[in-house]
C-alpha cells in the first residue's frame, strides 16, 4: 500500500511538472509498430500449448514473420542523418533550454554508432536470428513427439525470396534441431505465402492507401509530435515529417529486444508520441494490408487455402506433421484480414484515434510475428475425430471459435471457402 501511495504521488508529481525521464519510467512504451521486437508481445508456447484431454497434436501449419532486419537504404540513410540532430539536442540541453533529463542527455550522449545497422545489409539483425531460433526452439520443445520425428518428406519449410527471409527460416529451423528436415528453395515466381507480389499494381495503383496517412500526418493529434518534440528538446531546427520518422526509426531499430533495453533515441518521445506514431503505422497497414482495402481479404485467403488442403490431407492420413514458411508481415496482416480478426466495427480514420482499437500492428506484425494451427487428433469413446487451435505469436487465438478450439467442421467452414481464391481480380484494377 505504501508503495501504491508513493507511486500515485510520484505520478502526480511527473503529471504536474512535466518532468518525465525515460531511462527510469519502469515500463517504457513497447508498441512500435510493424518493428516491435517479439519478444516484447509475444507469449510462450511451452506455456499457452492447449492440452485437450484424449487428443493428441498430429500436424502443425505455421506462417512466420521475419525477424528483425536491418532498416532499408532508403530508411537507414535517413536515420544516418537524423544521428546529426543529436549534437542540438545535446547543445540546447548544454544551455539550459532543455527540459529533457539529465542521465537521458548521458546516455544520449554516449550512445554509440553501428555503422552495420544503417549499411543496407538486406539481412536479419543478430537480435532478429536469435528471435526466430529461439521461436523454433520452444516450438520443440512444446511439440516434441512431432518435432523429433520429422523428416525431409513428413516437413515443408520455405521462405520469400531475400537474404533476411531466407537466414530467418535457416535459424527458424535451426531451432527446430532436427537434423533430418530440409529447406526448400525459395520461389522465384508465384508463391501464395505472398501473393500480393505477383501483383503489385494492387498497391502503386491505390491512392487511397495514402489518403488517410497524409491526413493523419496534418491533424493536432500528430501536430502535436512535434511540437512537444520541439519544446522539450529545444531544438532550432524545424522538424519535417521525415525526420521524426528517422528519430523514431532511431528509437525502434537500436532497441534491444533481446536484453530489454530501451534505445537513448526513444528518450525523445513521450508515451502519448509513441502512442500517436504508433498509430501512424497503424493507418498506413490498415489501409496496405487490411480492411482498408478490398484484395487484402483476397490474397490473405491464398496461404489459408494451402493450411486447408495440408489438414484436409493429414486428416486423411496424409503425411505432413510440420510446414513452415517465413515470409513478409504483409502476408500476415492479410491472413488475418481474410479470416475477419482484429477488425474494428469504425473502420480506422485520421480523424479518430481511438486507443482500445482491435487493430494493432504491433502485435499483429511485429518482427517474427506468426499465426500457427495445430491439428489434433482426438479418439473418443473409440470415435475417431478432429479440431484444431489457432494460435498467434504464441497465445490461442480466443476470438476465432469458442475456447479458442475450432471443430472440424468450423475450420472447414471458415477455411474451405478460399481454395476457390484466384487471381483474375488483379488484370482488372
Ligand atoms: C529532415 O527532412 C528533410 C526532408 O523532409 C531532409 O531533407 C533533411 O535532410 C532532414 N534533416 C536531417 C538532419 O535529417
Ligand atoms: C520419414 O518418416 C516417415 C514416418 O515417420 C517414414 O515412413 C519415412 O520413411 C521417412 N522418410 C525418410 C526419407 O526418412
Ligand atoms: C493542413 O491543414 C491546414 C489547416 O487546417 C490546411 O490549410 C492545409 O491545406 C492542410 N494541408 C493538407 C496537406 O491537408
Amino acid at each position: 500500500m505504501k508503495t501504491f501511495l508513493t507511486l500515485i504521488i510520484v505520478c502526480l508529481f511527473v503529471d504536474c511538472f512535466g518532468n518525465y525521464c525515460y531511462w527510469n519510467t519502469g515500463c517504457p512504451y513497447k508498441y512500435l509498430s510493424s518493428d516491435t521486437p517479439y519478444n516484447l508481445v509475444r507469449g510462450d508456447i511451452r506455456d499457452s500449448v492447449v492440452k485437450l484431454k484424449d487428443c493428441e497434436p498430429v500436424s502443425i501449419w505455421g506462417i512466420y514473420k521475419h525477424g528483425k532486419r536491418y532498416p532499408d537504404e532508403h530508411t537507414g540513410k535517413a536515420m544516418v542523418d537524423a544521428i546529426s540532430f543529436r549534437k542540438d539536442i545535446l547543445s540546447s540541453y548544454d544551455k539550459g533550454r532543455s527540459s529533457l533529463c539529465a542521465q537521458d542527455m548521458e546516455n544520449l550522449r554516449n550512445w554509440q554508432f553501428d555503422d552495420k545497422i544503417f549499411g543496407d545489409k538486406r539481412d536479419v539483425t543478430d537480435e532478429g536470428r536469435n528471435e526466430m531460433m529461439f521461436l523454433g526452439k520452444r516450438l520443440r520443445e512444446a511439440f516434441p513427439d512431432i518435432l523429433n520425428g520429422i523428416n525431409k518428406s513428413t516437413s515443408t519449410f520455405r521462405s520469400s525470396k531475400g537474404m533476411w527471409l531466407e537466414n530467418s527460416i535457416k535459424e527458424f529451423v535451426r531451432g527446430l534441431g532436427n537434423k533430418n528436415v530440409v529447406i526448400d528453395p525459395p520461389k522465384t515466381d508465384y508463391d501464395y505465402i505472398a501473393p500480393y507480389l505477383n501483383c503489385e499494381k494492387t498497391f502503386e495503383s491505390n491512392p487511397e492507401v495514402f489518403v488517410e496517412i497524409n491526413k493523419y500526418l496534418n491533424t493536432s493529434d500528430y501536430l502535436v509530435v512535434k511540437d512537444r518534440i520541439h519544446r522539450r528538446t529545444g531544438m532550432d531546427y524545424v522538424l519535417t515529417d521525415d525526420n521524426v520518422t528517422a528519430l523514431y526509426n532511431l528509437c525502434r531499430y537500436t532497441w534491444s529486444g533481446i536484453d530489454g533495453k530501451a534505445s537513448p533515441w526513444c528518450a525523445l518521445f513521450t508515451k502519448d508520441d509513441l502512442q500517436v506514431l504508433e498509430y501512424e503505422g497503424d493507418l498506413r497497414t490498415y489501409y496496405e494490408n487490411g480492411y482498408g482495402s478490398r484484395f487484402n481479404e483476397i490474397f490473405g485467403g491464398m496461404p489459408l487455402a494451402d493450411l486447408w488442403s495440408n489438414f484436409y490431407r493429414a486428416r486423411n492420413g496424409g503425411d505432413k506433421k510440420m510446414v513452415g514458411y517465413v515470409t513478409h508481415g504483409r502476408s500476415l496482416e492479410q491472413i488475418y484480414t481474410a479470416l475477419g480478426l482484429f477488425k474494428d466495427v469504425i473502420p480506422l480514420s485520421a480523424g479518430k484515434r481511438d486507443p482500445d482499437r482491435n487493430w494493432r500492428s504491433s502485435v499483429m506484425s511485429a518482427f517474427g510475428g506468426n499465426f500457427v494451427a495445430v491439428l489434433n487428433k482426438c479418439t473418443i469413446s473409440n470415435v475417431e475425430d478432429h479440431n484444431i487451435v489457432f494460435y498467434m505469436n504464441e497465445e490461442p487465438i480466443r476470438s476465432i471459435c469458442e475456447d479458442g478450439v475450432c471443430s472440424w467442421q468450423e475450420f472447414e467452414y471458415k477455411l474451405k471457402p478460399f481454395v476457390n481464391t484466384n487471381f483474375d481480380f488483379c488484370q482488372f484494377i
